[in-house]
């Protein structure tokens, strides 16, 4: 790995606000130079911290910080953890910190993450808090387009889904202000729309339309999202919205060849199983790439 740019050592991993174009390209370049096998985080141990349901966040950071030679402690759900007898969030973290060189966490609690980060003194990773964000996925995400578009810059990327409660496309696109000659087209139901928090920063920045017809014509990136039931505060309110996209062969007659389909996964039923076939398909590499970038985001905080 050559040497990185910038200095990433103890930094936290919060909010994807907190990367500049240089942090990001750093981090893909070093993520595509990362060597499957590795010791260069032996004997450093990561505390994998995951108060709500997660697969490939989770395994993929034990992947890679077991690639890297280091090792893995923690929890997943509260039932094992003494969240259960009443211990605060607070007390949890500082206990960690004396067991781990860096806190990865997931919690239902937007800004929950960043308050862990003021309460220790290691290294402390966003694996999503909430509805709010989710910058490690942001970054495999761009890492992927990359890869398949061979640019950052110049593309028209389509958000689809649930883009009020979705936290990765918040992350995404707040992510894409760093590039030049994006533009934007927000897909969602009309209930299920951006944030005004995350627009107002899009705005004169990345031009966008909002729509909630699934146009999937001239897009250079078609990226499909989840509609998070488990945010809706009113059941009756999720029921009206399940289903408003399916991504089924008829609608990828709209993509063009050169297109990428991605998502960060789990799908409910928002692409048809049909889709995974065709070329335009790219969501399982995506979550593979999550790997080789976490690899990279942990060789450089830890410092290795
Ligand atoms: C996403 C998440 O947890 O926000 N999953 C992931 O980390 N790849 C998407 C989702 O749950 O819909």
């Amino acid at each position: 790995m050559q040497r990185p740019k910038l200095d990433w050592h103890s930094r936290d991993v919060i909010s994807i606000r907190d990367f500049s174009r240089e942090r990001i390209e750093d981090l893909l370049s070093q993520a595509q130079q990362i060597r499957p096998d590795s010791e260069l985080l032996r004997g450093r141990v990561i505390a994998s911290l995951f108060f709500e349901p997660s697969t490939r966040t989770q395994l993929s950071f034990a992947t890679a910080m077991q690639r890297l030679g280091g090792q893995v402690i923690g929890f997943s759900g509260t039932e094992g953890s003494s969240l259960v007898k009443g211990e605060s969030l607070q007390d949890t973290a500082k206990v960690v910190e004396k067991y781990a060189d860096i806190i990865v966490i997931r919690h239902p609690l937007e800004g929950s993450a960043r308050w862990v980060a003021d309460t220790v003194s290691i290294p402390v990773i966003n694996a999503g808090d909430g509805a709010n964000q989710h910058p490690t996925q942001t970054l495999t995400d761009l890492f992927t387009i990359q890869k398949f578009q061979a640019r950052l810059d110049d593309l028209k990327i389509g958000l689809v889904g649930d883009l009020k409660y979705g936290r990765t496309v918040h992350s995404l696109a707040l992510s894409l202000t760093r590039f030049r000659q994006i533009t934007l087209r927000l897909i969602s139901p009309e209930n299920l729309r951006m944030p005004p928090a995350i627009t107002r920063e899009l705005d004169g920045v990345v031009p966008y339309v909002e729509t909630a017809d699934l146009d999937l014509r001239e897009l250079d990136v078609v990226y499909v999202t989840r509609i998070q039931k488990e945010r809706f505060p009113d059941i009756e309110e999720y029921e009206k919205v399940k289903g408003a996209y399916v991504i089924d062969l008829n609608a990828c007659e709209q993509l063009r060849r050169d297109a990428i389909l991605l998502h960060p996964l789990p799908r409910v039923d928002e692409i048809a199983p049909e889709v995974d076939s065709l070329p335009q398909a790219k969501y399982f590499e995506q979550s593979e790439n999550g790997v080789p970038v976490r690899m990279a985001l942990l060789q450089l905080l830890l410092g290795a």
